[in-house]
């Protein structure tokens, strides 16, 4: 039985972990933390700081969906106490991959890190990957609820870099366009457009638009609902006992 603690318990993501967590015949949930959490939740232990968490608790695997701004912290807490991570909060840079790489270099330990635990989105990627390769031009519109902290998604930003990882040799131009309104063109990953859109009604879409003379190539995936992400998520869970320092990417795991 793997035992799995849930960091962000009470958030949107969270409860859909415990949900999934609770209902597999191979993995419990011991404990949950969240700052917001004041009572145990369907009797499950919950606590206000993960580092008390796992002193008090035996746990194989943290899952976190938090904040932005925690989820570096809270990978460096796992690590410091061996606990093995699997992470979907966004917001990693390159910077932190590089220092968790070092970090953990040395230590009998695993974290994987995906931007998008949903099947379909880790494929839209890698399809646009191969797209990219015959279709210099390309932007990127990713469509998110009100709730979301930050833009563009981690997803956005993982997709950008693998379309400019195989356009080495043919990267899209400058942009001319004289902007009327200052960001009319988007955010720009190694000059690729992103554009974030944040309404009611979604959950997480993402359309990768690739333009030739005449012809336009749409690669798009839809999250209608948080479901989607659990199998990913699931599978990590099951998987990180027997891997190795940082994996990031949901792709590793799934073709490697
Ligand atoms: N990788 C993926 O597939 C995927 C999919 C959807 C969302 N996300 C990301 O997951 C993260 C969470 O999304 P959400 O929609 O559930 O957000 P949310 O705001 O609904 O939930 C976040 C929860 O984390 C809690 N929290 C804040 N700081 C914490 C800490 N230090 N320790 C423990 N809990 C803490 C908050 O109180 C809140 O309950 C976001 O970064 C989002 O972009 C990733």
């Amino acid at each position: 039985m793997i035992k799995v603690l849930v960091s962000g318990a009470l958030g949107k993501m969270g409860q859909e972990v415990v949900k999934a967590v609770s209902s597999q015949d191979d993995m419990q949930v011991v404990a949950g933390v969240d700052p917001i959490a004041t009572a145990p939740i369907n009797g499950i232990t919950m606590y206000q700081d993960l580092n008390e968490a796992l002193s008090k608790t035996e746990v194989d695997v943290v899952v976190d969906f938090t904040e932005p701004t925690q989820v570096l912290k809270n990978i460096q807490i796992c690590l410091e106490k061996n606990v093995r991570v699997v992470v979907g909060t966004t917001g990693i840079s390159d910077q932190d991959l590089v220092l968790l790489q070092e970090q953990s270099s040395d230590k009998d330990w695993a974290g994987i890190i995906a931007p998008n635990f949903a099947i379909g989105a880790v494929l839209m990627m890698r399809f646009a990957q191969e797209a990219a390769k015959f279709f210099p031009d390309v932007e990127i519109i990713e469509y998110h609820h009100q709730q979301k902290k930050d833009a563009p998604s981690g997803t956005a930003i993982k997709t950008a870099e693998m379309i400019s990882q195989v356009q080495v040799n043919q990267k899209q131009k400058e942009d001319p366009t004289i902007q009327i309104i200052p960001g009319a063109r988007g955010g720009r990953f190694d000059n690729i457009n992103i554009h974030s859109v944040r309404l009611p009604g979604y959950v997480a879409h993402q359309e990768v638009i690739f333009g030739l003379p005449g012809q336009n190539l749409i690669i798009r995936h839809d999250s209608t609902h948080r479901e989607s992400f659990m199998p990913g998520v699931l599978l990590a869970v099951r998987k990180v006992k027997d891997l190795q320092g940082i994996i990031y990417g949901l792709e590793h795991i799934l073709f490697d």
